[in-house]
């Protein structure tokens, strides 16, 4: 598409969006009566205004029926037991993820379903003890990852092999990662890497990587925190093994919401997957009986431990229903479009460190802003633009196609052209 930096056109744009409709079932966050131009929604995605809805049937329940919420149907209050909760957002998780439902299920957060998986899917042996992943991935993932080696009782400074990006660059060549794979095929244990990364904005291309692992024989895992929602997926097809992600960026869950694993249906019926189980990853119709003897749920449900919190379980399944109803590729299609017209605007003002391709790209921009960057995020924040600041000179910007609009992009670009150019 051909873009124009002109208030008008944008304009056009939201009035031919097939999604234009969604923005009114969020909360638009406001300051001064105005509303804010938010662009943070690969921190913390919006507010769905079902969520209150679902919330408080929640508690309407827990107030009328209180155990018996777990067993008891209740249509008045539109209530399906909460035993089997885990089982509403699986059509949209399947969706979004590009799964079967049982391949998917939402429970914990997600460090904790990673540490899950590295259980299930990291077997080091004497010739193949190795980790494939990328220098600067998300803290938590290093740190689970280095602790989760540890407790292996293996150095992770001989397991690891990170790729960098190569030298003055800030993106990773997938010709480079895949030749580590192939250079390291033989000794590795485990690819482990997000499918977005957070500062970058990087999409790596899963598929590629899922498919020379394979070749080589070796388990590969997904960290979609930022490409859940936000990019299209096809675990399923593509053959990853395993795959785990938050809910409060791109899907809406709210804050610390409801995180979500995938376990490909090759590995269901394997009895050899070692796990750290608990009581509601039990065999759902025995589970009251209490008998010693852990059997599992079929699929990814066997990988629950904990009661599911049922309060940040029912706003998780209201918003995860409006990002697949609005379907994946229609989500795609405006999200390209938006962050095209995004780079458009401000390609020619700053250092965009995001692939320029959008097939290497999700929502985000990353800008890196050398002189005075803080004081620019200060301004924009001042003027009610939100984004997010990441040391040392980082401005991310994510517009989401459920909320956002071509004529919030176009103010940021007018206001990103005026602090820079008079800054
Ligand atoms: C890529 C990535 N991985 C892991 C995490 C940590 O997730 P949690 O704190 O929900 O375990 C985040 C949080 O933002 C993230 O962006």
């Amino acid at each position: 598409m051909n873009f124009i930096n002109d208030r008008d056109f944008a304009r056009q744009l939201d009035q031919t969006d097939p999604l234009r409709s969604y923005r009114a079932q969020f909360h638009i966050p406001h300051r001064n009566g105005q509303p804010l131009i938010y662009f943070c929604g690969n921190s913390l995605g919006l507010q769905p205004k079902a969520a209150r809805t679902a919330l408080d049937r929640e508690l309407a329940v827990w107030q009328n029926l209180a155990v018996e919420g777990w067993f008891e149907q209740d249509n008045a209050l539109q209530h399906e037991p909460w035993l089997a909760i885990h089982e509403r957002s699986k059509p949209a998780l399947a969706h979004i993820t590009g799964s079967r439902e049982t391949e998917v299920c939402a429970m914990n957060n997600l460090t904790v379903n990673m540490h899950l998986l590295l259980t299930s899917f990291y077997h080091p042996t004497q010739n193949r003890s190795k980790i494939l992943t990328i220098s600067g991935d998300f803290p938590s993932d290093q740190y689970a990852l280095e602790t989760h080696i540890r407790s292996r009782g293996l150095d992770p400074a001989h397991v690891l092999v990170e790729v960098s990006p190569r030298a003055g660059e800030e993106t990773w060549q997938m010709v480079d990662l895949l030749a580590a794979i192939e250079r390291h095929g033989d000794e590795l244990a485990l690819v482990l890497l997000s499918g977005v990364h957070y500062y970058t904005g990087q999409l790596f291309d899963m598929a590629a990587i899922a498919r020379l692992a394979q070749q080589h024989n070796v388990p590969v895992g997904f960290d979609l925190a930022h490409a859940v929602g936000n990019v299209p997926l096809h675990l399923h097809d593509w053959g990853v093994d395993f795959a785990f992600w938050c809910s409060y960026k791109y899907l809406n869950s709210g804050p610390g919401g409801v995180a979500g694993l995938f376990v490909h249906e090759k590995h269901h019926s394997r009895n050899d997957v070692p796990r750290l189980a608990g009581w509601w990853g039990y065999d759902q119709a025995r589970r009251f009986e209490m008998t010693k003897g852990f059997v599992p749920m079929p699929g990814a449900d066997g990988w629950q431990v904990s009661t599911p919190t049922v309060l940040a379980m029912a706003v998780h399944n209201a918003a995860v229903q409006l990002t697949a109803g609005a379907s994946i590729p229609t989500l795609r299609l405006k999200s390209e479009r938006l962050t095209a017209y995004l780079h458009f605007l401000v390609s020619d003002l700053v250092n965009i460190i995001t692939p320029g391709d959008p097939g290497q790209r999700g929502c985000q921009l990353s800008l890196l802003i050398p002189a005075n960057g803080k004081t620019v995020f200060t301004q924009l924040t001042e003027e009610g633009i939100i984004g997010d600041w990441r040391e040392p000179n980082c401005i991310r910007l994510a517009p989401a196609p459920l909320y956002n609009t071509f004529d919030e992009v176009w103010q940021v670009g007018n206001a990103l052209r005026r602090l820079l150019t008079i800054g």
